[in-house]
């Protein structure tokens, strides 16, 4: 449990910010989807599946929160252009962006290094690590004229403690957690501008029945369960937490 499992945030916390959330079609970035968009965020919602992300839109809508924005975008074939695309059309639709969730990830399942092809690390790398990397750098422009931007990257365990079998996603996960060091170092002069990576753990999400399935669901956590900690970090009050990994 992260020390920020308790926070309780305002209800305004995100008033009149706009929030990109990638892989926000399921699981936990449908869940900081609706969460973020709750506390007054105006969203982005990307993903690949236009359909799962049109359904959160619904359930957003349904909320009378601030109408949400779609953007689909593969990430695995995302070219620097596509990105610069994207940006251009937040820019021109929204004028500005306040924040950013790296969620969307990709995996295959766990298989011994010597099994794993080429392709699929370039893939690997690709959507976990290189995609939130063009990303985040498409959209500095915006995130640096913002009053409080907050970038959050998500990690994981396996990218914590690289571990067996888990092959490119845990040095993609790995290197995202350096990138956050990297980036945090490189903006200490930026007030305005904190990125973190957080750590889910165990949780009830289609990617997490993909990778182990049979296994019991109801003893683990739902999305809904870390949305405390997500939000902390995306919220003002988390504006002296910088380049941290944090565990949820
Ligand atoms: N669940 C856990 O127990 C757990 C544990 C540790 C870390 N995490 C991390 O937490 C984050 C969310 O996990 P989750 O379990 O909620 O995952 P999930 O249910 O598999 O959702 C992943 C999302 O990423 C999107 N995505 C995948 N490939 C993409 C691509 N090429 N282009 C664009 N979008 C793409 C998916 O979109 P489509 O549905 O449209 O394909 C989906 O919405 C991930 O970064 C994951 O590594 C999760």
């Amino acid at each position: 449990m992260s020390q920020y499992s308790d926070y309780v945030p305002p209800i305004d916390l995100l008033r009149n910010r706009v929030i990109l959330v990638t892989g926000a079609g399921q699981g936990l970035g449908r869940a900081a989807a609706i969460a973020y968009a709750k506390h007054g965020a105006t969203v982005i919602l990307h993903g690949r599946t236009v359909k799962k992300l049109e359904r959160v839109y619904d359930e957003i809508d349904a909320l009378g929160a601030a109408q949400p924005v779609i953007y689909p975008l593969d990430l695995e074939k995302a070219q620097e252009g596509d990105y610069n695309q994207f940006v251009q059309a937040i820019a021109d639709q929204l004028g500005r962006l306040d924040g950013i969730l790296h969620n969307a990830a990709f995996l295959y399942g766990p298989s011994p290094m010597e099994y794993q092809t080429l392709k699929q690390w370039q893939s690997l790398l690709q959507v976990n690590l290189m995609a939130p990397f063009a990303l985040t750098k498409a959209c500095l422009p915006l995130l640096k004229a913002a009053p409080d931007a907050g970038i959050i990257m998500t990690s994981s365990t396996q990218g914590h403690h690289p571990a067996a079998y888990w092959g490119g996603f845990s040095v993609a996960k790995a290197g995202i957690e350096a990138l956050v060091k990297i980036q945090s170092d490189e903006w200490s002069a930026l007030p305005a501008l904190r990125i973190n990576a957080l750590i889910p753990g165990v949780v009830n999400t289609p990617q997490r029945a993909a990778t182990h399935p049979g296994e019991a669901k109801e003893n683990l956590r739902q999305p809904d369960d870390l949305m405390p900690v997500y939000l902390f970090l995306m919220g003002m009050d988390s504006k002296q937490v910088r380049g941290q990994v944090i565990y949820c």
